[in-house]
């Protein structure tokens, strides 16, 4: 068992006194790579999942209670177990673990009285997905022994977000918790569900830079996303009637409708059909060794989110601007919802150290705040990892 672990198993020991049935789940956050607000348009994405991870130590107690203890935020919670699923969000981290329970129940999985302790290295609110970490995480430490199908486990996670934290997000993230494999970004088509490892060139490091900063605008602004997406539809719908999702329709068809939709709406779904063939040229690129390709999508993809899907903001831009005056970077781009967290970016191997001299000092100079640099090494899937004695 990793360090970590061992070391969370003696502290869940302090905590809740018990030793017996003690058992450690990890699950990963993710960098996406490329395909950015596809994932709810039944669209292409192409994330990696990190060794930043959330780490959930688990045993049954005989209180009748469900107990969690978040080691980042020291503070604990409990409920009887059997008034869990009549829990209302509290609008903190509590609710990513509540809200995973509440699934279970609701799709028919036992619940038990477990004591549960969490920690995770996962940058907080970097956009790196922690929240699915601690879903995924959380459902493999409340399901215990009542094993699920893997693409089951990501749903209740999904369906946590959405329906107890509040937020309509797509698939993505708990999908490549779930299903990451190392050294290979995964590709999922989030209309069918299924996915395929793409092995990344040898050429390469990955870095994410952390701006630091999370406008306000960001969760109302996905709201508005996902709903002008659904208005293009409509709108598209008009000449395709059997068309229900942007991934249905290629940039060409709907570059030939574009008089007859308003403008932001149809920039919405410019970008997202346009991400979507990138995501494939991407592919492509990566599996002939393209890197400088690989690299100008995600430049491509970049402007895009920034001028058609508008979800970028100064820090972010600048992030990539500078990214791509250093010598020997291949691309850049922001990741994840957009108007603050990370830009992702590709650089020839053995750049990463000077790359993360030279961008941390641009940001400093322009803004006075040191961003953080990560590596991002693609790692495997959420699992069990450890068991106490
Ligand atoms: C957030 C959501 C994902 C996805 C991205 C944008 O990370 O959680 O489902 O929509 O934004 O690609």
């Amino acid at each position: 068992m990793a360090v970590q672990a061992a070391r969370l198993v003696e502290r869940h020991k302090e905590v809740y006194g018990s030793t017996d049935g003690i058992r450690v789940f990890r699950a990963p956050g993710r960098v996406n790579l490329i395909g950015e607000h596809t994932d709810y348009n039944s669209g292409l994405v192409l994330p990696i999942a990190l060794e930043y991870a959330c780490f959930v130590v688990s045993a049954p107690n005989d209180a009748g209670r469900l107990r969690i203890r978040s080691e980042n935020n020291q503070e604990s919670r409990a409920w009887p177990i059997a008034d869990v699923p009549r829990q209302k969000p509290s609008r903190d981290w509590s609710d990513y673990v509540l809200g995973v329970a509440v699934e279970i129940h609701r799709m028919g999985h036992p619940l038990q009285p477990v004591d549960l302790l969490i920690q995770s290295d996962v940058p907080l609110g970097a956009g790196l997905s922690s929240s699915a970490a601690l879903e995924v995480s959380a459902a493999l430490a409340l399901l215990r022994d009542h094993s699920i199908p893997p693409l089951e486990l990501a749903r209740i996670a999904r369906r946590a977000e959405n329906n107890f934290a509040g937020m309509p997000c797509g698939v993505m993230d708990q999908y490549v918790s779930v299903f990451g494999q190392e050294n290979a970004a995964i590709l999922i088509d989030c209309m069918t569900l299924e996915h395929r490892p793409v092995r990344l060139p040898d050429g390469i490091e990955i870095a994410a830079v952390n701006s630091m900063v999370k406008h306000e605008l960001g969760q109302s602004a996905y709201r508005d996303r996902v709903r002008e997406c659904g208005d293009a539809v409509e709108k598209i719908q008009r000449r395709y009637p059997n068309v229900r999702s942007l991934r249905e329709i290629a940039s060409r068809e709907l570059d030939a409708l574009e008089p007859t939709i308003p403008d932001a709406v149809f920039r919405r779904a410019r970008h997202v059909t346009s991400e979507n063939e990138r995501v494939e040229a991407f592919v492509a690129a990566c599996e002939r060794g393209d890197i400088e390709e690989m690299g100008k999508l995600l430049v491509s993809s970049h402007r895009s989110l920034q001028h058609d899907y508008e979800v970028s903001c100064p820090e972010l831009d600048f992030l990539v601007d500078a990214a791509l005056a250093i010598p020997g970077v291949l691309g850049a781009r922001m990741t994840g919802g957009g108007f603050g967290g990370c830009i992702v970016s590709l650089m020839e191997r053995g750049r990463y150290d000077e790359f993360a001299e030279s961008i941390s000092r641009a940001y400093r100079q322009q803004y006075g705040r040191e961003p953080e640099v990560y590596r991002c090494k693609p790692s495997k899937g959420a699992g069990e990892v450890g068991k106490g004695s």
